[in-house]
């Protein structure tokens, strides 16, 4: 592969909003992107690998007015969670950000002058929109429901209907009303500014940079092309948003602020800005050169801000345009769809916590990704499939075959004197860099790690035509061990180089065993020393254990009851009017304060259907209503107790804001208390808890 040498790279991938946790799909891009990253570092390139939070906007202002903190310190609240994500995946960021950091309100207002005074693209326009008269601000369309103007559904949301499907504008609601304060909302009017991407000189630009045959993938470029031929041509993008607001005040125009999707993509420009001012180097001179390359990772549903908004802005600004944004897909969990919003499917965090080796999943996800916009699918037996058999079974399988030899009987050295260039065992697997180093720069990662896999076959065939365990019964052989393990182990070596951007630790661990520097692309030509000593082999990476997806997947079998038992309480007498005290109850649980226990959410939920769940002898499937205007489905191990109808129409306690979990049979939103005794066999029932009469639907239980 011809790659001018070296690069100069500035990559990102997409900033999250700082309203929640990292979500299975945030980490499958940083995955993609950090494996793309790691391949270009190996080449020798120079990488500025960033991200950044997302912190403004409407949703985290009113997310932290909730939690009763300044929107600075939510949103330093959530940065403080990411590093355990990042580094228990392996994700090599060069700096992490904020969009709330000064570098941003710096770069996002001088963005703006020069697209204001240079180029002459701001403009402003007198909008109508619904405000809520108690909270004193104009509320996004998220923030309204109503009736559906079509068929009269109640609750309904400002922008479509979730009965009839109906697309409305929120002022076409019927009874509308704010979600923030239950007020009608009445309409008002102010001014807005407007990036006048409706002038022909945008388009011009965006069809030179959007439709260049080199630049976008074929799929993302037919949606630009859409939307810049469409009829309508581009229309002017509202960018400011009135206060109260949560964002960066707009020069010359108090009370108004930038958009939170203005400032956001700025924050790429300005995490790179905080990463060169924290160590010295020069962000001007880096980003005005015009060798420097800029990349941006996303998803698929945020195209239309990367491919059009963001090159315009830079372009007219005067700045450098980003050369590519690779656009992935969804991930899926067993073919179904998971909700971003709800952050249900995998918990990344729930992986790491039972065990689950990081490089698995990288591996799984590397062999599901190509450079196309498609979905990718996690599928459990799949992933045990291709962890177990690919990955350990013809890769790691090489090295537990030859290293122990090596180590044991000839006092770790390793016989290379055959290694030349021309070694024809080593020639189809040297040759193999060029493929596959054009497939990462590709993006083509699934195509690359089978075509690993296949160099893994042939050597695989290389071990049984020569058996190494046979040779090891004949003394008469040791030369013929030493050569075939020597050779097994530079061919170990090579492979790992191919997998080293998707595998770093692993990578790392072979190294160390294999006594040699950091593993570059280049060092596929140069073999192991003759006579190199490495060192005793330790065993390299375990198989996956199909149990622990069950445990990924699904937990809690027994609703409210404790995951294990514990001493029962002995001591201290009955008082006076009390029960005596129960031999068998389990002991209480360490103290905590009363915040602790208002931060769980307690509500009174009316069950409003239930059923068997097919296939699990414990579950019921409950359908249950906490007056939030949808249902709730949830899982619940009581059917050992009840039957369901024996529960329609009851009322019970639901922990409303436990996460959703994923389970094998569906999503399960919630948990409904209940009790159980300590000793299982002495009392096996599980008692739902059920409150006094008056109770309704949706009052807190505190
Ligand atoms: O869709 C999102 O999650 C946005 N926070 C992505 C922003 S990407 C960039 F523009 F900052
Ligand atoms: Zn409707």
């Amino acid at each position: 592969m011809s790659i001018p040498s070296p690069r100069k790279l500035f990559v990102t991938t997409a900033l999250p909003y700082a309203n929640g946790a990292f979500h299975i799909g945030h980490i499958m891009e940083y995955i993609q992107a950090d494996i793309w990253v790691r391949f270009q570092r190996m080449q020798g390139n120079e990488v500025n690998f960033v991200g950044a939070d997302d912190a403004h906007g409407a949703p985290i202002m009113i997310a932290a007015e909730k939690a009763n903190v300044t929107p600075q310190q939510f949103v330093a609240n959530i940065a403080a969670g990411r590093k355990q994500y990042l580094d228990g995946f392996h994700i090599a960021f060069d700096n992490w950000h904020s969009t709330d950091g000064e570098e941003n309100h710096e770069l996002s207002r001088e963005i703006y002058r020069r697209l204001r005074d240079d180029a002459g693209l701001i403009t402003t326009k007198t909008v109508e929109q619904f405000y809520d008269p108690v909270k004193e601000m104009f509320l996004p369309d998220r923030y309204i429901k109503g009736e559906c103007p079509k068929c009269g559904a109640k609750d309904q949301y400002g922008d479509s209907c979730e009965v009839c499907s109906a697309v409305y504008a929120a002022t076409e609601l019927i009874h509308p009303y704010s979600t923030l304060t239950g007020a009608t909302p009445v309409r008002k009017s102010s001014e807005h500014y407007f990036f006048r991407l409706s002038d022909p000189k945008c388009g011009a630009f965006l069809r030179e940079w959007a439709l260049d045959p080199k630049r976008l993938q074929p799929e993302v470029a037919n949606k630009a092309r859409e939307w810049l031929e469409g009829d309508n041509g581009l229309g002017d993008w509202d960018i400011s948003r009135d206060a109260p607001y949560f964002g960066i005040e707009i020069p010359d125009a108090p009370g108004k602020y930038f958009y939170v999707w203005l400032d956001a993509p700025i924050g790429y420009l300005a995490s790179l800005k905080n990463y060169f001012n924290k160590t010295g180097r020069d962000y001007d001179a880096f980003m005005a050169d015009p060798d420097t390359e800029q990349y941006h990772f996303i998803g698929k549903d945020i195209t239309y801000f990367h491919t059009l908004f963001w090159p315009a802005m830079l372009h007219f600004a005067g700045l450098k345009t980003p050369n590519n944004v690779f656009v992935h897909g969804f991930i899926t969990v067993s073919g179904e769809k998971m909700s971003k919003s709800r952050g249900t499917g995998i918990s990344p965090l729930r992986y790491l916590e039972i065990g689950m080796n990081p490089e698995w999943l990288r591996y799984y996800i590397a062999a599901k990704l190509s450079a196309k916009v498609e979905d990718v699918d996690f599928n459990p037996d799949d992933f045990v499939a291709r962890v177990n058999s690919d990955l350990i079974g013809k890769y790691i399988n090489i090295a537990s075959r030859a290293a122990g030899f090596i180590a044991k009987r000839f006092d770790g050295r390793v016989a290379t004197g055959w290694a030349t260039t021309s070694d024809p065992f080593l020639f189809r697997l040297r040759d193999a860099a060029e493929t596959i180093g054009t497939l990462y720069e590709n993006r083509e990662y699934g195509k690359a790690l089978r075509a690993v896999m296949e160099e893994a076959d042939a050597v695989n065939a290389y071990v049984d035509a020569n058996k190494p365990w046979e040779l090891a019964k004949d003394p008469a052989k040791e030369a013929a061990l030493q050569e075939v393990c020597s050779r097994l182990l530079e061919a170990f070596r090579i492979m790992t180089i191919y997998l080293k951007p998707v595998l770093p630790e692993l990578a790392r661990q072979v190294e160390a065993l294999l006594n040699i520097e950091a593993l570059a692309w280049g060092d596929v030509d140069r073999p192991l020393p003759d006579g190199h000593r490495v060192n005793a082999y330790t065993h390299l990476m375990t198989r996956v254990d199909p149990k622990m997806l069950d445990r990924l997947f699904d937990v809690p079998e027994t609703a409210g009851a404790p995951a294990a038992a514990v001493a029962p309480v002995t001591n201290g007498a009955a008082a006076a009017g009390a029960a005596p005290a129960q031999s068998d109850i389990e002991a209480i649980a360490p103290e905590i304060q009363i915040g602790d226990f208002s931060k769980v959410d307690l509500r009174i939920a009316k069950i409003v259907a239930c059923e068997a769940v097919e296939g699990s002898d414990k579950l019921l499937r409950l359908t249950l209503d906490a007056g939030e205007g949808r249902l709730r489905n949830v899982f619940s191990g009581i059917k050992s107790s009840y039957q369901p109808e024996q529960l329609v129409g009851k009322l019970t306690v639901l922990v409303a804001n436990l996460a959703p979990r994923k389970m094998k049979f569906g999503i399960s939103e919630g948990m409904v208390l209940a009790a159980s005794a300590a000793d299982e066999k002495a009392n096996p029932g599980i008692y739902i808890l059920n409150p006094w009469p008056g109770a309704q639907p949706g009052m807190r239980v505190s």
